[in-house]
């Protein structure tokens, strides 16, 4: 059976070809149209997707799209916020102001500067008045009630206009393109549950899925079993972990869909205690195995203590509260099913310091996170179900599952911009010289990553010698960071450079969980290593990736580390780039010394 899966159109759209529960083709439109997360119908990813799988568009069996459609989506935003406003008129957290006066004297005196903050107990003004209405909109009792019912009922319409909106964009892209195939909605949660259950190769899991809004709901948990999934639990929207999270993200400045990784960077460097019991007398746990959280789309709240406290100390309350809150949920239904191992999915999941501490959570064996875990990859989830009969399916190997280029492709693409290239007779050996010698190099080979992450095939490297490497670099990529790069490291040394990997290393091969570093990490790549102690690697095997693999290899020959820097191959906020010609583009913008493209090496006109 053909299934072509379509994720969400209202943000990241993603197309793959799903065949009898075989992933041949995934890929985000944002890669071919060049709009970060785009928005709409993937046209040009499924284009690429039926001309690198050879399906024809008459050919598909079923299209695979994971919401309901929109009235009755906006049925279960009616119901949903309908029985928020009763949890609201019932619960009654302690007083705010109390709390508040005794965090005002928690703040700790801070002197060390932190990169990218004018001065480190830095707070996010935005002006007296603005301030004075913040501070009542969200941290009074009447006044913080209408404004969480104003903003409740803004969401609410927005979200049921986008939902009519993105049908229709749906049925005439379908149209346009020719595919008449029957169109399969399925309730949101199950697409991002199937995707993480059944390309973790568990028979059995926990499945936890937690995002910001999707058909009713902010998270589920189910029961994986020899290949079935049996839901167990539906967390309410808006109860919702996601939307938490992109309150602090927004009201510290930043943008809730792209910039969620920013906070828990900050995070790092901020004192929990100073805000941890505020957030935490919002959680009401009076039913067991579930939470609600009072007034949680109130982003006044999250602005009055921005203005208020160090932004550092706000970022490191909400990753801790969340953090705390999530293994509390998923404790509760590890011990009811007995399970030891867990699948996560959905765009809470994207939190990688959340995903070590599931991972720590006594008793969980295995863990297993879905590489593109945000609402791109659940359109390839439901495609998997619809396609797969039934069993348990090996886990996946890796997800170079987009388009690649030929020689001839790349070869034009130099061509057009008068670029001179070598080629190595041992291309992996001559880019680990270059890197060793202190070379910025990107490399481009091969099948195009799925997901957010570049894996080695649209990625930049660099050694990671130098802890001041994260200052120049992120200014020389136009990047603003508070995490360190991320290392690749190969797969053998995972415990040379790691602690309690064990059980999350199939995870680690997508860069979706953190460890705490040994001392070698420390020493020998300082410049992965965040200010906590913690690292996002990818490991990387040889049978995944040889070309990629080999480089780590020789470099490790040269210098005894056996970690890289890989951070994405893109332009200042552009998508990671797809083709050679973006390839190409990115450069020749001047900031990296070296590109390893196919067979070649090009030295960068710019830089000699
Ligand atoms: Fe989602």
């Amino acid at each position: 059976m053909i299934v072509l899966g379509i994720s969400p159109l209202d943000k990241d759209a993603n197309a793959s070809i799903v065949v009898d529960g075989k992933v041949l083709f995934a890929a985000g439109e944002e890669r071919f149209s060049r709009r970060k997360q785009h928005s709409g119908f993937p046209a040009l990813a499924i284009q690429a997707a039926l001309a690198a799988t050879g399906v024809a568009a008459r050919d598909i069996d079923a299209v695979a799209y994971p919401f309901l459609d929109a009235d009755t989506e906006s049925r279960h935003i009616e119901q949903a916020l309908r029985a928020n406003a009763q949890f609201e008129s019932g619960f009654r957290p302690p007083a705010l102001d109390p709390l508040l006066a005794a965090a005002k004297g928690r703040v700790p005196q801070r002197t060390k500067p932190i990169d990218g903050l004018a001065e480190p107990n830095q707070r996010f003004r935005k002006g007296v008045a603005k301030e004075a209405f913040y501070r009542l909109a969200g941290a009074t009792d009447a006044m913080s009630r209408r404004a969480a019912a104003r903003l409740c009922a803004q969401w609410a319409r927005v979200a049921s206009k986008e939902h009519q909106h993105w049908q229709s964009e749906l049925t005439r892209g379908m149209r346009e393109l020719g595919i008449s195939a029957r169109l399969e909605r399925r309730e949101h949660h199950s697409s991002h549950a199937a995707n993480a259950y059944h390309a973790s190769g568990f028979d059995s899991a926990l499945i936890v899925t937690l995002d910001g809004y999707g058909s009713g709901l902010a998270g589920s948990v189910s029961l994986g079993r020899a290949g079935r999934i049996e839901r167990l639990h539906g967390l309410k929207f808006p109860h919702s972990l996601g939307s938490f999270y992109e309150m602090v993200t927004s009201s510290l400045g930043f943008r809730p869909d792209r910039h969620a990784g920013k906070i828990v960077g900050l995070a790092a460097y901020g004192d929990p205690a100073v805000l941890s019991d505020v957030l935490l007398s919002r959680f009401d746990h009076s039913e067991p195995g579930d939470f609600r959280i009072y007034q949680n789309l109130n982003v006044y709240l999250s602005r009055h203590l921005a203005a208020e406290f160090p932004v550092v100390d706000v970022a490191a309350a909400y990753q801790t509260v969340l953090e705390r809150m999530a293994c509390r949920y998923v404790e509760h239904w590890l011990r009811a099913t007995g399970t030891t191992n867990v699948v996560l999915s959905g765009g809470v999941t994207a939190n990688v310091k959340l995903n070590q501490r599931i991972h720590e959570i006594e008793g969980v064996n295995g863990l297993f996170v879905y590489p593109n875990m945000g609402d791109g990859g659940c359109g390839t989830g439901l495609a998997l179900s619809l396609s797969w009969p039934g069993g348990v399916r090996d886990s996946i190997r890796d997800v170079y599952w987009g388009p690649e280029f030929s020689e001839k492709e790349i070869d034009a693409a130099l061509d057009a911009a008068r670029l001179t290239r070598s080629k190595p007779a041992n291309l992996a050996a001559f880019v680990a010289q270059k890197i060793h010698a202190g070379q910025v190099v990107a490399r481009f080979a091969g099948r195009m990553e799925y997901g957010p992450r570049a894996l080695g095939n649209r990625s930049i490297l660099y050694h990671g010698r130098e802890p001041q490497v994260n200052q120049w670099l992120n200014k020389r990529l136009g990047r603003t960071e508070f995490m360190p790069f991320a290392p690749v490291t190969l797969w053998e040394a995972r415990e040379r450079c790691y602690q309690h990997t064990s059980g999350a290393e199939h995870a680690a091969e997508f860069m979706t969980v953190t460890f705490d570093c040994t001392s070698f990490m420390k020493s020998t790549c300082p410049a992965a290593v965040h200010v906590d102690g913690t690292a996002r690697p990818q490991l990387i095997r040889r049978e995944v990736n040889p070309g990629y693999y080999d480089i780590l290899k020789e470099h490790e020959r040269l210098s005894g580390s056996p970690s890289l820097i890989n951070t994405s191959f893109n332009m200042h906020e552009e998508p990671i780039v797809c083709s050679p010609a973006d390839a190409v583009r990115a450069f020749l913008d001047g900031r990296i010394d070296g590109l390893a493209i196919g067979p070649y090496y090009v030295e960068n006109p710019g830089q000699r």
